[in-house]
């Protein structure tokens, strides 16, 4: 791996034995593009990757150049005002209500490591020895403005990963006023891509979905102060022919919670900019003189193996360099969650019966949903003042916990401290810590109103609440929800100037307070969520290693959402659950063992009465619990590859493959049945092929374990896997298929 500077071309390269990242001081002293994607040679210049031609209308840099134009360079970090008239990544306006400016470079520093992110609160990708990566930093500045931007590159060694984003400072008299600070410029040369994004709605989160890039602006974006069920903050463009094994895609990924804009701006020469940082739309920062700005990280990822090489290399990097704390590489404990079991309903007798049942099946956390606090019978209010329901829970907390550890038990408790209902004390002695501005209505949302979390006395009288809470208490886990948009944001404690910074020190104030209990409270395994899936992004994934995938616990329903998450995030992080049927979102009907073969592809759990569920059920569920006991290392910390998608049929297939490849599950999922069908083969994926496995189809509530077979790697792969049904008529609709590989010698 290196980091190199061609002092003669004034080139850096940035490569390892996957990628080569090109850039280099232009003549002007812009940066300028020149290549981004497979490894390549180094040399000691690639000047005729540089280009520019006359176009008429644009502007030139040099006088009498007339070739020489910043709106046909391709650049790594565009302003306005030197002639690129394209949207930029910074945007500024000096006291003198100038927006121009222009960037040149100063110097640089090459280091190993990666430093974490100045400023303190942003989560980011780490290292935890220095030979793991390194950081290139290239100054640029702006004299007659005072601005200096530090571009911070991180390329680790054994990844196709490169981090970026950027530190804006600025030197000059009065304020300096951020309107757009993107976390990186990336200008690609041609236009002939798909870009692939993750869009959906609440229940349906992230579902695949793929377009040609066209001219101009497109992208992903989210205003509601959280990343949203509706777009993640990601996005891939990869070649029209590339398929989930094959051919070239390019991922980027923001490590933010908050409001993001992703966007593939074509301009009319073919060229693709991409950008991605914080939404501009309602953002504003005041930086004076000595102050810098940092941006969030992006997280940028090649792969020429497919869709499946891009997302293996963020599950990689994320599950094991952007995660953290003593759960990280940990298994996850199995959990049954009484939300859908009782909702609101429910008194310690019902939740012990629940607990008793887990216990007697296996289960191993018990976690304890939303309504064990003080005015909590329903969704209309009680949040905020977090008093423990003694008429709920006559031990408290710190009882009911120990009932459950005295039971073998581990406690797991629900919290959503962002948020506060009317009529709590909290809201009627500190109304001006809800974000509203004075005068006007703040808007509602599931009847809760969201606090100030951008001042922080708000941020740490919280703490302090939920310390009294948690003190002494046996509480293992913890779920963080999140149930609503973010409107009026505006904060009582903030001046008029600095309301543009609002929504982003907001999700800096969420940051902190994970740091605050998850440095308190090191051995609480942490699950965030967001009325499902709505904060389900990188910056969480710092915070928590597992997030709550989605409130869609349809089995059918789940193949695309976990499909769709697969695409960036791990398997590890996505909490997965076996619900009722049926299925409180949609009504299905789906067998236990379809849920569960789903499920199991997650951090799993239930999240049903087990008491109702039969001698013959609870059986059922018991021999799953073991086999996810046996088997979580492989399915939580497996390559996972993706190999038929549910967007694209009747069908999906995934796998998960041990890192030395001795052992893999495969799972098939038939969703609706067919009658007298054609022959099935699955072609595996990532297997050895020169050793021989064993393939045993694993039985099920109804259907007995098939017989093994023996096959070699290379076979399953390229001839695949038979998986013909003999006799579809028995089995109906919603058929999961299972199958055990193990080495045979
Ligand atoms: C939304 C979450 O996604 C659910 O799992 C549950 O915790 C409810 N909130 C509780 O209000």
């Amino acid at each position: 791996m290196a980091i190199e500077f061609h002092r003669e071309s004034q080139t850096f390269h940035l490569h390892n034995a996957f990628v080569s990242y090109i850039f280099k001081v232009l003549p002007s002293g812009h940066l300028g593009q020149l290549y981004y994607g497979r490894a390549i040679h180094d040399r000691p210049d690639f000047d005729h990757l540089f280009e520019t031609a006359y176009r008429s209308m644009s502007v030139c840099y040099f006088d009498g150049e007339p070739a020489y134009s910043l709106e046909h360079i391709k650049q790594e970090y565009p302003t306005c005002g030197a002639g690129d008239i394209h949207l930029p990544a910074l945007d500024a306006q000096a006291p003198n209500g100038s927006r121009l400016l222009d960037l040149h470079y100063q110097s640089h520093t090459i280091a190993p490591g990666k430093p974490p992110l100045e400023g303190g609160e942003l989560p980011s990708t780490y290292v935890e020895a220095p030979e793991e990566a390194a950081t290139l930093t290239v100054t640029l500045a702006d004299g007659l403005a005072g601005v200096t931007v530090d571009l911070v590159y991180t390329l680790y060694e054994a990844l196709p990963v490169i981090t970026r984003h950027a530190v804006i400072g600025y030197t000059g008299e009065g304020a300096l006023r951020l309107d757009r600070a993107m976390s990186f410029c990336l200008d690609l040369p041609d236009m002939d891509y798909d870009m692939v994004e993750l869009t959906g709605a609440w229940a349906r989160e992230r579902h695949i979905v793929t377009r040609p890039l066209a001219h101009g602006v497109q992208g992903v974006y989210s205003l509601r102060g959280c990343s949203s069920h509706h777009f993640n903050p990601f996005l891939a463009l990869k070649r029209r022919e590339t398929t989930e094994f094959l051919g070239e895609v390019y991922g980027f990924s923001l490590v933010y919670s908050g409001n993001f804009a992703a966007q593939a701006d074509v301009d009319p020469y073919h060229v693709t900019r991409v950008t991605m940082g914080i939404h501009p739309q309602g953002f504003c920062w005041h930086l004076h003189r000595g102050e810098r700005f940092t941006t969030p990280e992006a997280v940028l990822v090649y792969s020429d193996r497919g869709l499946n090489g891009m997302s293996q290399t963020y599950h990689q990097l994320y599950r094991t360099r952007l995660a953290r704390g003593e759960w990280r590489d940990k298994v996850r404990p199995i959990l049954v969650n009484n939300w859908e079991a009782t909702y609101f309903d429910f008194n310690e007798a019902k939740l012990l019966s629940l607990a008793g049942e887990a216990k007697r099946l296996g289960i191993e956390l018990f976690v304890l949903d939303d309504g064990w606090f003080t005015g909590r019978n329903d969704d209309r209010g009680g949040l905020g003042d977090w008093q423990i329901n003694y008429g709920k829970l006559p031990d408290g907390i710190r009882g009911f916990g120990e009932k459950l550890h005295e039971m073998g038990l581990l406690f797991g408790l629900w919290i959503e401290p962002e948020m506060v209902n009317a009529g709590t004390a909290l809201w009627n002695e500190h109304p001006d810590w809800v974000l509203h501005e004075p005068g006007r209505r703040p808007q509602q949302g599931r009847f809760q109103y969201v606090l100030d979390y951008s001042n922080p006395a708000v941020v740490d009288w919280i703490f302090a609440r939920l310390c009294s809470v948690l003190d002494g208490a046996p509480v293992d886990y913890i779920k963080w929800d999140m149930n609503r948009s973010i409107s009026d944001a505006y904060s009582c404690a903030a001046a008029g100037s600095e309301q543009g910074a609002v929504l982003h020190r907001y999700i800096l104030g969420v940051y902190r307070l994970y740091r605050l209990l998850t440095e308190r409270y090191p051995h609480i395994l942490f699950e965030s969520c967001a009325s499902g899936g709505a904060r389900f992004d990188p910056g969480m994934l710092a915070c928590a290693p597992q997030c709550w995938t989605s409130d869609d616990t349809d089995a059918v329903e789940r193949l695309r959402i976990q499909y769709g998450t697969s695409l960036v995030y791990p398997v590890s992080s996505m909490g997965a659950h076996v619900a009722a049927a049926p299925n409180h979102q949609v009504g299905r009907m789906t067998s236990l063992t379809m849920r569960a073969n789903v499920a199991i592809f997650g951090a799993f759990g239930y999240e049903l009465d087990l008491t109702a569920l039969g001698a013959h059920g609870q059986e059922l569920v018991a021999r799953q619990v073991a086999f996810v006991k046996q088997h979580r290392q492989l399915l939580q910390f497996g390559t996972f590859w993706r190999l038929q998608s549910p967007f694209a049929g009747n069908e999906a297939a995934w796998m998960t493959v041990a890192p030395d490849r001795s052992a893999a599950l495969v799972a098939q999922y038939l969703i609706l049945q067919e009658v007298n069908a054609g022959y099935r083969r699955l072609r595996l994926a990532g297997l050895d092929p020169d050793r021989l496995y064993r393939v045993t189809r694993l039985g099920s509530g109804a259907r007995a374990a098939g017989q093994p077979i023996t096959a070699c790697g290379d076979e399953l792969m390229r001839a695949g896997l038979v998986t013909t049904d003999e006799d579809p008529a028995s089995e109906g609709d919603f058929v999961s298929r299972l199958y055990l590989l193990e080495t045979a010698e």
